[in-house]
């Protein structure tokens, strides 16, 4: 069985003192998780001092994006070893809106997901296609040209601490959840492709996450398909209330 994974991505929100007492309200909210993994990834400025408050929690921490050279003239970006400097222990990597917005390309995310990988921090690779693409019943393909972009360098023993968070575009931000026949059925046929890429059983094991208008109202039938392994919440995520009873989800 895998241990399912909640996480929140609070995308470019909270300074300081809020992400604080952001991180401070998830933490005393989880103590009494059991069987399940709680992961928060705050704005690179904020990871040090979150990291702080989550030290003695069982809360996971992750940044949000980051540059695949170790170290050098490189203005503005962040090294894997920067954000493992902050005891963060994730990245999310290729999510839309570093698509869409920044110029991400299959390209970036595949440097990025090794050099995750080679520093010691688990990638949680984000993939998903547009309403267009939806529409033009190209869903599939664009998940798998993707997931097969993104881990192309990936090294074999990668796909033993991978994380993939399926986040339709259409549903992120919008209201719009994919359904749970929806996202089971995407999820499926991810799971079909990691076994073309992972050794032999390993994709099993992979978790899968959703993501797109996760909220405390949802979370439920969600978690309750058979591929889906966890979630991956944005806006939702900056409420702790709402957030914990995701967390807390069918109980
Ligand atoms: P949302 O964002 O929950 O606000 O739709 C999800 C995400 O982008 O990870």
């Amino acid at each position: 069985m895998m241990t399912p994974l909640l996480a929140g991505n609070w995308k470019m929100n909270c300074v300081r003192g809020e992400a604080i007492a952001l991180a401070q309200a998830i933490a005393d909210g989880s103590t009494d998780v059991v069987g399940r993994e709680v992961l928060i990834a705050p704005s690179f400025t904020c990871l040090a001092a979150v990291s702080e408050v989550l030290a003695d929690s069982n809360v996971l921490l992750a940044a949000q994006d980051l540059y695949w050279e170790d170290s050098g003239a490189f203005t503005g970006q962040i090294s894997a070893a920067m954000i493992r400097d902050t005891g963060a222990g994730h990245v999310i990597i290729g999510h839309s809106e570093r698509r869409a917005l920044f110029g991400e390309t299959e390209y970036t995310v595949a440097k990025k997901v090794q050099a995750a990988y080679a520093a010691g921090l688990t990638p949680i690779l984000c993939v998903g296609e547009t309403r267009e693409q939806r529409e033009a019943e190209k869903t599939m393909d664009v998940v798998e040209r993707q997931l097969r972009g993104g881990l192309c360098e990936a090294a074999a023993e990668c796909f033993d601490t991978l994380i993939v968070a399926y986040e339709p575009v259409w549903a992120i931000g919008t209201g719009l959840t994919a359904t749970p026949e929806q996202a089971e059925h995407v999820h499926g046929h991810i799971r079909t492709v990691l076994a073309t890429l992972a050794d032999h059983g390993v994709e099993e094991n992979i978790r899968i996450l959703y993501g797109g208008s996760v909220k405390p109202d949802n979370i439920d039938s969600l978690m309750a398909c058979p591929n889906v392994d966890g979630a991956l919440v944005g806006g939702a995520s900056l409420k702790a209330e709402d957030f914990l009873r995701i967390v807390h989800y069918q109980e």
